[in-house]
């Protein structure tokens, strides 16, 4: 199991939004729930190639701004076509301002 990364501060990431991140070679996507949850993601769609974080975050789902296919990013789980493979979640955690995630090790 690897270390906790700090990826970003708390404020950097705005309620109701998403923020892209990159730890070692992996793009993570990082979103702010309403109402304080933060999530962490894969940030490349398993549809093509693209951000998620690029995209709308709506009803607890992102949709790629590609062909805009949904994923719940508390579950990684593909809600819509095109996509039909799920995205990796990632434990994050929030840490006085700091929020920190721990890939798989
Ligand atoms: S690249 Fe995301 S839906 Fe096509």
């Amino acid at each position: 199991m690897s270390d906790w990364v700090r990826v970003a501060a708390k404020g950097d990431v705005k309620e109701g939004g998403c923020l892209g991140v990159r730890i070692g070679d992996k793009d993570v996507a990082i979103y702010h729930l309403p109402g304080g949850e933060f999530h962490a993601t894969d940030n490349i769609c398993t549809h093509e190639y693209a951000l998620l974080s690029d995209g709308w975050l709506e009803n607890g789902c992102i949709e790629c701004p590609l062909h805009a296919a949904q994923f719940d990013v508390r579950t990684g789980k593909a809600m819509s076509a095109p996509a039909d493979e799920d995205i990796a979640v990632y434990a994050i955690k929030a840490e006085g301002d700091d929020l920190l995630v721990r890939l798989p090790g």
